[in-house]
C-alpha cells in the first residue's frame, strides 16, 4: 500500500532519527572494520541468492541518500549480530540508483530511499520493513519477524513480555490451539505481522486486562489509549482485519514530540477518512478544555468518515509550513478531505468545535486553497507558477510545459535551478514550450494528477494535455531530449510543417 503520510510529518520523524544516526556514526568510527556482513546484491545475482533464503532482508538504497548513509553502520552492525542468530538472519542491500538495478527496484515498488523489504519463502512473499533504524532496534525487530507471527503465551511473564505499553498487541484466546478459528487467527497474524504484535493463549487469566474467565475463541486487542482493551469474536478473516485496523486507531491521535506516538500518527494518515487536525499549544491556556471538547466531537463524528488528530504547536512547525498557516491562528482546526481539499477554522473556541465540524459535514464550509500571490512580473526564463495560475499556465495554455515542484530549503532543487534556467533559455524562442516552477510548500497542488512526494518533482504536460512524470537524470541534455521526445506539435507547428512540405 502506498503511504499517504505527508512530507511535513516525515520531516519531523526524520529529524529525530537523524540525531540517532549521528551518534551511531561517532561510535562506528572508533571500530576497525573487517568483514562485511551485509550482502551486496544486484540484478545478476538477486534471484539466485534470495531464492535460497526462507527469510532475507533487503535494503534498496542510493549512494547519495543521507538517510541511507546514516543507516549503513547500524544496518551492518545488525547484520553482524544477526549472522550468529539461530538460524542466521541475512541482511542484504541493492544499489537502486544503478541503472541495471532499476527494474529490480521497481518490481519491489521502491519509491524512496532507503526502502527495506523483508522477503520470505525464497522471495515469494515480501513485506515492508516498518521497524526501527538503529542496531538494537533492527535486531529485535528482525528476530521477532523471523520467528512465528504469533507468540504463544504460557506464563504471566510471556504475557508481560509481549503486552507492553505504547503498542497495539493482539491476543487470540482459544480453548485449544487448533481448529478453524485458530487457523484463521494464525493467517491474520501472518498477514499483519509487520504492523502489530500477535500472541495466543489457552489461558485468559494470564492476560493483564479484560475479562479473565473467558475461554474463547476470541480475539483481544490491547492498546495504550481509549478503552485499553477490546474483544472480538467474528473469525471471518476480513472482519478480523477490519477490527484490528479500526480499533488500533485512537479516537483522537496525538501528535507531539513523543516518538512513541508517531506510529499512530502514521496510521492516522494512512487511513481513507477525511482528516481533522486541531493544532494548539498543549501547555497554553485553555488547552484542556479544547482537547476535551475536541474528543467529544471526535466520538460523535468518527463513525462518519472523519479521523481526528490533535497536534502540539511545538511539534507542528512542519505542518504549519505545509499548510501555509500562521501561529497566531491557533487554536486552529484543519480538515483535509481525501480529494485534497482543505477547510480551515482559525482561532477556534472550545464550544465551537462540534458545530463547525457539523457545518463542514453539511457542506456549509468553503474550502481553503493556499496560494502565493500571482507575481506581477514573470519575465525570467523559468516561469513562476502559483496555485492560482496553475490552471491558466499549465492546463489551459495549450503548450508543452515542464513544471518543477520545489521546496525553498531543498538542496537538490538548488542544484537543479541553474540547469532548468539553461533549458528555459534554450527554449526562449520556442513559443510552444514553457519551463516553469512552483513552490510546493507555499501553494496547494491537486494530488491528481500530480503526485509530489519529494523535492524536486518534475512533470511534463504536453500541449494536448498528456501528463508525464520526469524520472530521467537531471541534466540539461536529458531534460531537452525528454521534451523533444514527448512534446506535441501545436497547430502553429503543423501549419509551418505543412507549409514546408509544400515547398
Ligand atoms: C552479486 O554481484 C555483484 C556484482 O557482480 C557483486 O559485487 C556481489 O558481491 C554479488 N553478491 C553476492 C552475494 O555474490
Ligand atoms: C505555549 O504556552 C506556554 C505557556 O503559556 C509558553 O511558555 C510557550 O512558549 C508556548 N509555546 C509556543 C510554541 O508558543
Amino acid at each position: 500500500m502506498a503511504s499517504r503520510v505527508p512530507i511535513w510529518f516525515l520531516v519531523v520523524c526524520l529529524f529525530a532519527s537523524s540525531l540517532i544516526g549521528l551518534r551511531a556514526e561517532e561510535s562506528e568510527s572508533k571500530e576497525s572494520e573487517t568483514k562485511e556482513f551485509v550482502l551486496t546484491l544486484d540484478h545478476s545475482n538477486f534471484s539466485d541468492i534470495v531464492s535460497k533464503q526462507d527469510f532475507i532482508v533487503v535494503e534498496f538504497y542510493a549512494p547519495w541518500c543521507g538517510h541511507c548513509k546514516k543507516l549503513a553502520p547500524e544496518y551492518e552492525k545488525a547484520a553482524s549480530i544477526l549472522s550468529s542468530h539461530d538460524p542466521p538472519i541475512v541482511l542484504a542491500k541493492v544499489d537502486a540508483n544503478e541503472d541495471v538495478n532499476r527494474e529490480l527496484a521497481s518490481q519491489f515498488d521502491v519509491k524512496g530511499f532507503p526502502t527495506i523489504k523483508i522477503l520470505r519463502n525464497g522471495g515469494k512473499s515480501s513485506q515492508d520493513y516498518n521497524g526501527p533504524r538503529e542496531t538494537e532496534g533492527i535486531v529485535e525487530y528482525l528476530k521477532k519477524q523471523s520467528g512465528p507471527a504469533s507468540v504463544e503465551i504460557k506464563t504471566a511473564e510471556d504475557a508481560s513480555n509481549l503486552i507492553v505499553d505504547n503498542k497495539i498487541v493482539v491476543v487470540g484466546v482459544f480453548p485449544k490451539l487448533s481448529g478453524e478459528e485458530y487457523e484463521k487467527y494464525t493467517a491474520l497474524s501472518e498477514k499483519l505481522r509487520s504492523d502489530y504484535d500477535f500472541g495466543h493463549t489457552t489461558d485468559a487469566k494470564l492476560l493483564p486486562r479484560g475479562e479473565s474467565s473467558v475461554t474463547g475463541p476470541l480475539v483481544r486487542l490491547f492498546k495504550p489509549f481509549d478503552e485499553l482493551v477490546v474483544d472480538f469474536k467474528d473469525f471471518d478473516i476480513d472482519a478480523l482485519e477490519k477490527f484490528v485496523e479500526e480499533k488500533s486507531v485512537p479516537i483522537v491521535t496525538v501528535f507531539d514530540n513523543d516518538r512513541s506516538n508517531h506510529p499512530f500518527v502514521i496510521k492516522f494518515f494512512n487511513n481513507q477518512n477525511a482528516k481533522a487536525m486541531l493544532f494548539l499549544n498543549f501547555s497554553g491556556e485553555g488547552a484542556e478544555a479544547l482537547r476535551s471538547k475536541y474528543h467529544e466531537a471526535a466520538e460523535k463524528f468518527r463513525a462518519e468518515g472523519i479521523s481526528f488528530l490533535v497536534g502540539d504547536l511545538d511539534a507542528s512547525q512542519g505542518a504549519f509550513q505545509y499548510f501555509g498557516l500562521k501561529e497566531d491562528q491557533v487554536p486552529l482546526l484543519v480538515i483535509q478531505t481525501t480529494d485534497g481539499q482543505k477547510y480551515l477554522k482559525p482561532n477556534l473556541e472550545a464550544d465551537h468545535i462540534e458545530s463547525w465540524v457539523k457545518e463542514f459535514k453539511e457542506g456549509k464550509v468553503q474550502p481553503y486553497k493556499k496560494s502565493e500571490p500571482i507575481p506581477e512580473q514573470n519575465n525570467e526564463p523559468v516561469k513562476v507558477v502559483v496555485a492560482d495560475t496553475l490552471q491558466e499556465i499549465v492546463f489551459d495554455s495549450g503548450k508543452n510545459v515542464l513544471l518543477e515542484f520545489y521546496a525553498p530549503w531543498c538542496g537538490h532543487c538548488k542544484n537543479l535551478a541553474p540547469i532548468l534556467d539553461e533549458v528555459a533559455v534554450s527554449y526562449e524562442k520556442d513559443p510552444d514550450v514553457v519551463i516553469a516552477k512552483l513552490d510546493a510548500t507555499a501553494n496547494d497542488i491537486p494530488s491528481d494528477p500530480f503526485e509530489v512526494k519529494g523535492y524536486p518533482t518534475l512533470y511534463f504536460k504536453t500541449a494536448s494535455g498528456k501528463i508525464l512524470s520526469y524520472d530521467e537524470d537531471r541534466t540539461k541534455e536529458d531534460i531537452i531530449a525528454f521534451i523533444e521526445k514527448n512534446r506535441d506539435k501545436t497547430d502553429e507547428d503543423e501549419k509551418q510543417e505543412s507549409g514546408k512540405d509544400e515547398l
